[in-house]
């Protein structure tokens, strides 16, 4: 199969060396979104000239991205929980899968937290590709495997942690020909840059000084770096961005190697209630060091305190995300704090998963009563 083949070293070679075609403007891109086509009208096919080079007829779109910015506080949240499955996999998923098809891979593959599987699953059930997915075993919220199960994926829960789970999956896809879709798969990462092209474009491409999102297995981080770096080189901007990737205390290793100045890579037994990101050994490390370096980015680390109050807070401003995701906010807090971001700099917090993913208890009080009037009129005057 064409990316196994792939060595890891030919993969970090070839990060910085597929800029975005000189075909590609943003006028192009700008028109598209006026399109009725349904390539025009994904958020990563829109912008497919610096994706993938493909007959377009073979493109396997939802379509998906194309979400929204919400301005709140004077920070802007770009919400990719508004793709098809409720998170930005579906971004680099409609890449890997279209990929997939075109090698003709007979079942697809991943280790997830559990977005990624859900990603997979739909995508490869619109494939009609089959799929596997390995995820740690008790460990995954259940809103996103009830959606790997509803569309058809073999779920092996791997008694171990994520870190154990990418592992068996590396091996199996090596050993039994099954092609591997995580986000050490480069297809996947062409298709997650699109999350900040479009971001760009939502701005009417005039830069913010700091984008942020949250860094688990570092998929993310890296594809925001390689995203930056080829729209400098392609002058859809003229200022790059700052990359600022937030860590759980209890899931740190890339924070760990940051405050370290990269000197060494670190592994940590993960721990953290933002299950998503709860991941102690990155496979991504090398490309998101890289991303890091290339947009004078800085790694900060934020308590599951610390995120379960940003989480509060982005719940009541009506908007709303998964645990994971509320790192951004916890991270420009405290960045701000330390002197690192100031407050009049514009910032970009991706907010990665929808709100129903991993709902767990919220801001507001149930109160169960009888049917009756006097019930509902004496909860309300202890409100008062
Ligand atoms: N936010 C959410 C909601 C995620 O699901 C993930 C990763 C991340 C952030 C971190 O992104 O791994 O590219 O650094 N979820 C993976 C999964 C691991 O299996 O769904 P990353």
């Amino acid at each position: 199969m064409q990316f196994q083949m792939c060595a890891t070293s030919a993969i970090a070679v070839a990060y910085w060396r597929s800029p975005a075609r000189r075909s590609a403007r943003r006028s192009l891109f700008d028109e598209r979104r006026a399109s009725r086509k349904t390539i025009d009208q994904s958020g990563v096919w829109r912008f497919r000239e610096g994706v993938l080079e493909i007959d377009e007829a073979k493109i396997l779109t939802h379509p998906e991205g194309a979400t929204r910015m919400y301005e709140r506080d004077g920070l802007f949240f770009k919400h990719e929980g508004e793709n098809p499955t409720g998170s930005f996999k579906d971004r680099g998923m409609t890449v890997a899968i279209t990929q997939a098809k075109r090698i003709g891979a007979r079942a697809v593959a991943c280790a997830s937290t559990g977005n990624t599987s859900a990603s997979l699953a739909a995508y490869a059930a619109q494939a009609r590709i089959p799929a596997i997915v390995f995820v740690p075993s008790g460990k995954v919220a259940a809103g996103k495997l009830a959606q790997t199960l509803a569309y058809g994926a073999l779920c092996l829960k791997v008694r171990g942690d994520f870190d154990a789970a990418m592992r068996l999956v590396l091996e199996a896809s090596q050993r039994l020909g099954i092609y591997l879709v995580n986000s050490i798969n480069p297809f996947r990462i062409e298709g997650q840059k699109t999350i900040v092209w479009e971001l760009l474009q939502d701005l009417e491409w005039n830069p913010p000084d700091w984008i942020v999102a949250p860094a688990g297995n570092l998929g993310n981080t890296s594809a925001f770096g390689k995203a930056l770096v080829e729209a400098r080189d392609a002058g859809w901007i003229s200022r790059t961005p700052r990359l600022a990737a937030i860590q759980a205390t209890g899931a740190n290793p890339f924070y760990r190697s940051f405050s370290e100045k990269f000197a060494r890579r670190h592994r940590v037994r993960p721990e953290t209630i933002a299950s998503a990101i709860r991941i102690g050994d990155p496979v991504s490390y090398e490309k998101a060091v890289a991303a890091v370096r290339a947009t004078n980015g800085v790694v900060e680390e934020v308590t599951d305190d610390e995120l379960m109050t940003a989480k509060h807070d982005i719940d009541t401003m009506g908007i709303g995300c998964e645990p994971a995701s509320a790192t951004t906010l916890a991270g420009v807090r405290k960045l701000r704090k330390a002197g690192l971001m100031r407050d009049s700099e514009r910032v970009v917090c991706v907010l990665t998963g929808h709100l129903l993913k991993d709902p767990g208890e919220g801001a507001g009080r149930v109160v169960e009563i009888d049917p009756d009037i006097s019930a509902v009129e004496r909860i309300l005057a202890t409100e008062q």
